[in-house]
Order: C-alpha cells, then structure tokens, then sequence
C-alpha cells in the first residue's frame, strides 16, 4: 500500500510548500524564503496555500472577550495574521482549562536581530494574559546539521541567545528553556515520543514536506521528530506529570511545515494537536524583497548594535517609499506599502494614534523621509538600550534557572 494512503495523509502530500505552481509564486520554506513583489509575500495567497486560517475580525474580538485584555498590537495590526484552531484553545480557556505554549529558536549566529524579537514579545504577553506554562526549544542540533558549525558551536550559541530570550522578560516560574543537545538525553519521555512520532512518518513524506533529498544527511531527515515533540506534554513529565494538555505554537509561518507534520501525527499517537499561530515576516532593511542575513550586519538591526549604529543603518540602508527631491515627496507624497522605516514602526511603536497620524502624514507629503526615519531611530534605540541593560543582568545562575528541568509553577 502506498505509504500516504496507508496513513491518511491526504492531507500532507496537497501542502507540499516548495512546489512552485507559476513563477511569480513566493517561496515559504523552513530554508528559504522569497519574493518579487516590493510589497512583500501575499499573505492571503500563502494562507490558502498552507489551508491555515486568517486571523480576522471575529478571532481578534474573541481574544479580548476571553482575555479581557485589549489585543495585543501585533495582533490587531495582523503581523500575526494566521493560524491552526485558535478557536479551539480560546473555547478549551473559557471553560477554565489548561493549556501550555510552545516556541523555539534556531541558535545560528551570536547576534539575533530586532525581528527574531516579534515571536518572542507576543510569546511574552501571550503567557502575561492566560498564564500558562511556556517551552522554549533551543534546536542547537538543527543548526549544527544545517550550518557549517560544529556541535560545540551551536551549543554555546543556543545559551548566548538564550540571553536574548530570556531579556524579554518571561517569568521563571512559568518558564523552561532547553538545547536539544542538553536536555533530550536527560529525558526519556521525550525521546519516547520522538522514537513514536518518527515511527508514524516515511520517508516519502518527509521528502514531500520538506522536499528532503538522496544526499541529504540522515540527521537532517528525522530532525522533523525533534521539532515536533515538544508539541505534546508529555515530552515534560516534570512539569505536566502524564497529564495531555494542549499545546499552542506562536512561530514564524515558514515553520509550519513541522508543525502539519505533527497535527497529523497526533491523534495516531492518542495526542492533542498543537495550534499554531503564524507571524509574518520582518522585512530587510532594503525592502520586502531582500532577505536579512545574519553575516550581513546591514540588512537589519542587531540588538548588539550601538545607538549610532542604529541610526546610520537606518539613515543609509533602509528603504524609503518617498520621493526624490522634497518638492515631489511634498507634492506626491510616500507609499507607505514600501517604505521600510513605516514598516518597522508597525511592528514597534504601540500607540495606535500616532500610527495611524505618522502614515497620513508621510502619505500626504507632509512628513519627509528623514523625518519619519528619526522617529524610528528613536523606538529603536530605547527599546535596544533597554534589551541590552536586561540582558547584562542574564547571569549563569539565572540561565541555570530557567534551562533546569523542573516543575514549574502550575500543578498538573
Ligand atoms: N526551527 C526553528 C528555527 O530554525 C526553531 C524552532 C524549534 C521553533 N521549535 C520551534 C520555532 C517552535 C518556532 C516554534 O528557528
């Protein structure tokens, strides 16, 4: 019997996402991610490639309603724009029960940049407004099979951004950090549920989800199993005893592929399937085209950066939706689809007034580029001084604390 038959997933093989339908098609994969448009990836078109669901209206008023809190900014301005049954965790809260949070970071390069910050300051608040105990993978492993970096490198890399992450403010009592090279050989439960997990996928779909190939390393092709356990609680039993407890997944859509490759698996293995909920991504300096890279220290702002620093590159690098001289941007006005330094105050400046007056402005011609660029100089600068100051205090001790397995402060 064909194997996807075989394991009814039907579902699976029609989401293959590095299967280009035309040439203008973007290209969404946990590797690669690009496009030609200047606007950036269609959103709306990956939502109904992926057959996830849109965040919209309902959803965000739901979250309030449930929460009581005001939704958070990213959320109402859809850089959170998709998601795997949001609804059904929403319900599962409403009736007073528990669920947890899962995120993760792939430890490639000593610097993170302000937009690996996004997952976790919504992560944050997400654990802030319903309370919930929150897993923080560090795949150390992944990035050693991918990179040119050796197992030592990536595991120091995986605890300098662990810094990063835990400057972000999560609480410890609710928290658990691990690297995969550390943790899994510690816990039994956790390779038991990988063992499970890689026995219910082939190879053949593992090709047709992440387009694996013959001379791939064999590392690389159950590395899905390893992403995929922290999906369920019981990879935890210190913090969740045997209890199966719903997991919920903020991350970037390109990891979404591992994560259909869970849901699948999943009620197989008697489980709950995680939800997810799908951030976009955060544009280069250079434009919605352009990827950020971690060796060039141009394309974004890094939260090593100096003040000066973040006010050159932004000055010199990022991409401006204005005119050529101030006579025709004053006549014209700016395109604020474009322009980068509008862009990053969407995912930055909280105050939702002096947004939306900011994009009249420029759009109108009345705020010049140099302008609208020194009131993003300004957000990123305090909001990287304070990160550096928080992270001066991570200590080893504090790391210790937060990558310990223990119980956390719920009881299950
Ligand atoms: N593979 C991810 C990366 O390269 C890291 C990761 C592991 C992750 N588990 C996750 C990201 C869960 C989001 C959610 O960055």
């Amino acid at each position: 019997m064909a194997n996807g038959v075989e394991h009814g997933l039907s579902d699976l093989s029609l989401s293959n996402t590095t299967v280009k339908d035309d040439v203008e098609e973007d290209v969404v994969n946990p590797w690669n991610v690009s496009t030609k448009s200047a606007t950036g990836i269609d959103y709306g078109k990956l939502i109904k490639r992926f057959g996830s669901s849109k965040v919209d209206e309902e959803l965000i008023a739901r979250f309030e309603k449930v929460t009581g809190k005001r939704a958070h900014h990213l959320l109402r301005r859809g850089v959170f724009f998709s998601h795997r049954d949001m609804h059904t965790i929403l319900n599962h809260y409403e009736q007073g029960k528990p669920f947890f949070l899962y995120t993760g970071r792939g430890p490639s390069s000593e610097s993170m940049h302000v937009g690996h910050l996004i997952s976790f300051i919504f992560t944050k608040w997400l654990q802030d407004v319903f309370n919930v105990p929150l897993v923080i993978q560090m795949t150390d492993d992944e990035k050693c099979l991918w990179k040119d970096i050796t197992l030592e490198e990536a595991n120091r890399l995986a605890y300098e951004n662990a810094k990063d992450i835990i400057a972000c403010g999560f609480d410890k009592e609710k928290t658990f950090i691990f690297s995969d090279l550390d943790f899994i050989g510690q816990c039994p439960e956790f390779y038991r549920n990988m063992v499970r997990i890689q026995k219910c996928v082939t190879f053949n779909q593992v090709k047709g989800i992440f387009g694996f190939g013959d001379s791939d390393v064999i590392g690389k092709i159950s590395f899905p199993s390893i992403q995929a356990a922290p999906s369920f609680s019981t990879s935890f039993p210190f913090i969740f005893n045997k209890a199966k407890v719903p997991c919920l997944i903020p991350c970037g859509i390109d990891q979404d592929p591992y994560f259909r490759m869970t849901r699948d698996v999943a009620p197989r293995l008697g489980l709950p399937k995680p939800a997810l909920i799908h951030c976009s991504f955060f544009p280069a300096l250079q434009g919605a085209q352009t990827k950020m890279s971690a060796s060039d220290q141009n394309t974004s702002i890094f939260l090593t950066d100096t003040q000066k620093q973040i006010k050159n590159k932004i000055n010199k690098y990022a991409f401006s939706g204005g005119q050529a001289t101030v006579e025709e941007h004053r006549r014209l006005g700016g395109n604020c689809d474009v322009d980068i330094s509008y862009q990053y105050l969407t995912f930055f400046l909280e105050d939702d007034e002096k947004l939306e007056q900011i994009r009249k402005d420029y759009t109108s011609g009345e705020l010049l580029t140099g302008e609208l660029k020194k009131e993003l100089i300004g957000i990123l600068q305090s909001l990287i001084a304070t990160h550096q100051e928080r992270r001066a205090k991570v200590t080893e001790d504090v790391i210790k604390e937060f990558t310990t397995p223990r119980k956390l402060k719920f009881n299950f």
